[in-house]
């Protein structure tokens, strides 16, 4: 008999297709995990209103106005209560606190749009063209307290091509996201 589901849940702070390419995977009858529930520090996040209408539970808080520390105890709170054990960053565009990522120690992961080590932050794809790289990717790693750290737990690549800008680039970079993200987190959450 397959093992249950591991219970997921999606941090984001937008549009949330990678949110959405998760969820889809996570409908494969032999799937390995399943999402228990989206959040967003964004309570306007389109992704938010997309899963709501898939019937996935939703959390969402803003921490304006009462802090970080506040903020992140609700967060944990709501996907304690869903009975969340993976956490799943996906375009999440906060920095979590140390005391957070201490809590979820090593069950936190994020995808980042460049080949890490490479062009951790913002703006990967420009830096990356800036920079007369010929190829791009994105990378799917264990959450730590530095921004963008931690283990590599698969990466994909795409070429760099002539006439290439941000968007473009992008955008080549996402489709691959999209495949990514579902099938690390499948191995991640069977190691
Ligand atoms: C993706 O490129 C992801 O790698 C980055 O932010 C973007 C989020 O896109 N962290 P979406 O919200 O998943 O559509």
């Amino acid at each position: 008999m397959a093992d249950t589901p591991v219970k997921v849940g999606v941090l984001i702070s937008g549009r949330g297709s990678n949110m959405q390419s998760l969820v889809m995977a996570s409908r494969a009858p032999d799937a390995a995990y399943s999402v228990a529930m989206v959040a967003s520090d964004k309570p306007e996040a389109a992704g938010l209103a997309w899963a709501a209408d898939q019937g996935i539970a939703t959390f969402a808080l803003s921490p304006k106005g009462i802090g970080k520390t506040a903020y992140e105890a609700a967060i944990d709170a709501a996907l304690r209560d869903a009975g969340v054990e993976v956490i799943a960053l996906a375009g999440y565009m906060r920095l979590l606190s140390g005391d957070f990522v201490t809590k979820w120690s090593g069950r936190i992961v994020n995808i980042h749009p460049s080949l890490l080590p490479l062009y951790k932050g913002l703006d990967t794809h420009a830096r990356a063209i800036a920079a007369g790289d010929d190829k791009a990717g994105c990378s799917v790693h264990i959450v730590t307290e530095q921004l963008d750290d931690g283990e590599v737990l698969g990466q994909a690549e795409v070429p760099i091509l002539p006439g290439d800008d941000a968007d473009t680039l992008a955008a080549r970079v996402l489709t691959e996201e999209h495949g990514l993200y579902p099938r690390i987190l499948t191995e991640f959450v069977r190691r």
